[in-house]
């Protein structure tokens, strides 16, 4: 019993210790950013403002996460996401009254990705998506005499990376570890530890 707790708190002590170096890193490379372009400093606190607004205001973001300048949550009280994430400057996310999103711990979008989440969009733990990105889960019944809207749940698994301006239709699901390449539309399902790239999107490795 006395060492499990050992362990326990040995692992915890490694955790803390970690997290001490990445803040040391993180404040050595503020620090030196500044000293080149003191302009800098003005871009860092927008980006605390966004942040703060997210975390504390609209209370969407978990501990860690940073959320960069012009990031636009909309429908926030339908949104979750977990911790030491980063928004790059000018993301959108729209989950709809009826939708939502999650998003796992330390997951990246860069620049101006966009999701549109009225079916739901789940994003794991780790996942990279690249700029421009967009993940969309509405279609229109094109029968319909009013393009009757439909929407189906978008997956995104654990670990997956999406290059820049890969487009996700709706009810796709992306596997576990799989990469998608630049610019690809993605229209089926993806398997796990796979890379898949074009128009439309084929597997054309696995990992
Ligand atoms: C998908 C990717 C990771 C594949 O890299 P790779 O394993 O080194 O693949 P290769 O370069 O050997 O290419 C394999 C084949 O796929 C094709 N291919 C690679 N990337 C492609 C893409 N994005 N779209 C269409 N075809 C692509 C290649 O032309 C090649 O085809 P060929 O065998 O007929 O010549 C890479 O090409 C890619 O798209 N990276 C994304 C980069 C990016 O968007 N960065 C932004 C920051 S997140």
């Amino acid at each position: 019993m006395s060492q499990a707790v050992s362990k326990l708190n040995h692992s915890e002590q490694a955790e803390q210790a970690h997290e001490r170096i990445v803040h040391i890193r993180k404040t050595n490379y503020v620090a030196k950013m500044l000293k080149q372009n003191p302009f800098e400093l003005l871009r860092i606190l927008h980006v605390g403002l966004t942040t703060f607004h997210y975390r504390y205001i609209r209370r969407c973001v978990g501990a860690g996460t940073i959320v960069g300048r012009w990031v636009q949550i909309v429908n926030a009280n339908n949104v979750k996401i977990g911790q030491n994430c980063l928004f790059q400057d000018g993301v959108y996310m729209r989950a709809g009254n009826q939708g939502w999103i999650t998003i796992g711990d330390r997951a990246a979008f860069n620049s101006y990705t966009k999701l549109f989440a009225h079916g739901g969009i789940e994003v794991g733990e780790e996942v990279q998506i690249g700029p421009g990105s967009l993940i969309t889960t509405t279609d229109h019944d094109y029968y319909d005499e009013n393009l009757q809207t439909v929407f189906k749940k978008v997956t995104i698994g654990k670990r997956a990376w999406l290059g820049a301006n890969v487009t996700v239709l709706p009810g796709v699901t992306i596997g576990e570890y799989s990469v998608i390449g630049a610019g690809a539309v993605v229209n089926k399902d993806i398997p796990p530890r796979s890379i898949a790239v074009g128009v439309p999107a084929k597997v054309i490795k696995s990992l």
